[in-house]
C-alpha cells in the first residue's frame, strides 16, 4: 500500500472541512516531530496559541510539556506530538464527540506513518478516546496496556499540571515509566 506523505496528509488537514471547527479556525494543527520515533504523543486540541502558531503546545502548556520531555533527556525532535482534533475548539472547550470523530481519519493515518511502539495520551480527552471510553485518568495514568503491539499508557495533560502543580511529580514519574518501557 502506498502511504500519503507527511506534507500531503498535512496538506488535507490544512484545508479539511470535515467538521463545523473549521469555520472558527485560524490554522489547522498537524502533529510535529520526528516519524522516526518509537514515541507517539496524543493530547487533545489545540489552544488559543497553537491556533496562531499551527503548531501544537506553542503555548503555556507546550512548556510543561517541554521540561517533562527534557526530564527525561528528550527534545521535540525525539518524539511526535500531535492532537485528538486539529482544529481549535472555541472558547477552549472539550472537543465534541462528533468533532473528534471527524478527525481520526488524520490521527489513524499519522500512527500509520509512525508505528510507535509507546503511545501516551495527554489527558481524560486523549485517554476516553484512545484506551477506553470509561478511563479514569486520575486512578489510572502511569499504567500500561499492551494493544496490537503498542503500548498505551497515559499522563495528566500540561494544562491539568498548570492549575495544580502537585500534578507536576506524578507526571514526571509517569515520563520515566515511559522512558524505562522504550
Ligand atoms: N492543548 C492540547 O491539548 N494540545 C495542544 O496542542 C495545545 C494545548
Amino acid at each position: 500500500m502506498e502511504l500519503y506523505t507527511y506534507d500531503e496528509l498535512k496538506n488535507f488537514t490544512d484545508h479539511c472541512r470535515r467538521c463545523p471547527l473549521c469555520q472558527s479556525r485560524n490554522r489547522a494543527v498537524m502533529g510535529r516531530g520526528s516519524l522516526r520515533s518509537a514515541l507517539l504523543f496524543i493530547a487533545e486540541a489545540p489552544g488559543r496559541t497553537e491556533d496562531e502558531t499551527g503548531l501544537p503546545f506553542t503555548g503555556r502548556s507546550g512548556e510543561v510539556f517541554d521540561r517533562l520531555l527534557s526530564g527525561i533527556g528528550m527534545k521535540r525532535e525525539d518524539i511526535y506530538l500531535t492532537n485528538i482534533v486539529k482544529c481549535h475548539p472555541p472558547g477552549n472547550r472539550d472537543p465534541l464527540p462528533q468533532e473528534q470523530e471527524a478527525c481520526m481519519p488524520y490521527l489513524k493515518y499519522e500512527t500509520l506513518l509512525l508505528r510507535p511502539k509507546v503511545i501516551v495520551c495527554l489527558g481524560r480527552i486523549a485517554a476516553q478516546r484512545i484506551i477506553r471510553p470509561d478511563y479514569r485518568i486520575s486512578r489510572e495514568h502511569g499504567t500500561f496496556i499492551f494493544r496490537k503491539n503498542v503500548w498505551l499508557t497515559s499522563v495528566y495533560h500540561p494544562s491539568a499540571i498548570l492549575r495544580d502543580n502537585t500534578k507536576f511529580s506524578e507526571a514526571q514519574k509517569d515520563f520515566h515509566a515511559v522512558r524505562e518501557k522504550l
